[in-house]
């Protein structure tokens, strides 16, 4: 494979395929496995990610790159192959989360800034030389207008912190995935996340050329415009495709190597029709495809419930969810095919 930012950041956005975001911090992975009533251990986080990623089908036909966590770029399969050769052998790009998460931001209640650039240069070295060639910072924009938050100091702090990321990244061989993701957590409605998303895109691209980030060898991860969980209200695909679409085209650069959506809480069937209908209105400037974490592993992660005997059913819902999202991402996806499974 060529070497070239920009051609790593097009192959991760080709051909309908897409990004397994498997780079959930231990933290993270323990409520998942709570869930199913799993122990996270090394061990169990070692081959419940090992299963997904000898999903040979999923992982050939529809998966470009997976975003790993530290524990797991290391890690050996039982048998002793590095996880890492394994995703190669797919023909998928090994990626790393190089973030140290979202802290309270001083000063500023109910704001977070992402942490993680100090010796960020030197562990890009060292994730380079063990196969990464992309990475993730995710920025997290939580939406409580009645409160201020977001704040334009978080905002514009968020923004700084992924510039800087995104030129380490380059100057290591490594393409940045930046990821300034606004929450549907909240209860604003579908206009508020247009506004909050505009916003924190506008400054997002501000400081990236401020930075002097070459945008071809860069990938976005956003949020979709969406109505916040607690409103109550569900936007129906054609809603979320035409104010999504509207807010990329204001803010997002065509020099970009492509965009790759988080799927932030939504339901599994969700996140691939408004990828669906986001792609079925094209064409558009980008490519468009899914970086999905929950909305790929819910299935899986409930038909392996910790149990060696049910690996090959859990590839089988892996396969699935990655299929339905790599048409989604041609916009080729119809709700028919879910009930044909
Ligand atoms: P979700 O798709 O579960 O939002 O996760 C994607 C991700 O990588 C968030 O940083």
């Amino acid at each position: 494979m060529s070497e070239r930012l920009e051609d790593i950041a097009a192959a991760m956005v080709a051909n309908g395929k897409g990004l397994l975001a498997a780079d959930e911090s231990s933290g993270t992975i323990k409520k998942r496995f709570d869930v199913i009533g799993v122990e996270s251990t090394a061990d169990s986080r070692r081959d419940y990610r090992e299963m997904m990623f000898r999903a040979s089908d999923a992982m050939t036909k529809y998966i470009s790159g997976v975003i790993l966590y530290d524990e797991t770029i290391h890690q050996r399969a039982a048998d002793g192959t590095p996880l890492v050769d394994i995703i190669k052998a797919s023909g998928a790009i090994p990626g790393i989360k190089v973030d140290a998460g979202a802290k309270p931001l001083a000063g500023f209640p109910g704001d977070t800034i992402t942490e993680g650039l100090d010796g960020l240069r030197e562990r890009l070295t060292d994730y380079y030389k063990l196969g990464a060639r992309f990475a993730k910072w995710r920025a997290v924009i939580d939406i409580d207008v009645a409160k201020g938050v977001p704040s334009a100091t978080s905002i514009g702090s968020n923004a700084h912190a992924l510039a800087r990321y995104a030129a380490l990244c380059q100057e290591a061989g490594i393409v940045p995935i930046v990821e300034p993701e606004v929450l549907m957590d909240g209860a604003h409605g579908i206009d508020t996340c247009y506004e909050i998303s505009k916003a924190t895109l506008t400054k997002l691209y501000t400081e990236l050329y401020a930075a002097r980030v070459v945008l071809e060898g860069t990938i976005l991860k956003p949020n979709m415009v969406l109505a916040g969980k607690k409103s109550g209200k569900v936007s129906s695909p054609e809603e979320v495709a035409e104010k999504t679409i509207k807010l990329f085209r204001e803010t997002v650069p065509a020099a970009i190597g492509g965009i790759a959506f988080l799927s932030g809480g939504q339901s599994d069937e969700e996140a691939t029709a408004n990828l669906n209908a986001i792609n079925a209105i094209g064409p558009h400037p980008w490519k468009l495809t899914f970086s999905y974490g929950r909305a790929l592993q819910a299935a899986p992660q409930k038909a392996w419930g910790g149990k060696a005997a049910n690996v090959a059913a859990a590839q089988a819902a892996f396969a699935h969810r990655a299929h339905m999202n790599h048409l989604a991402a041609l916009g080729q996806w119809q709700p028919t095919l879910e009930q044909a499974a």
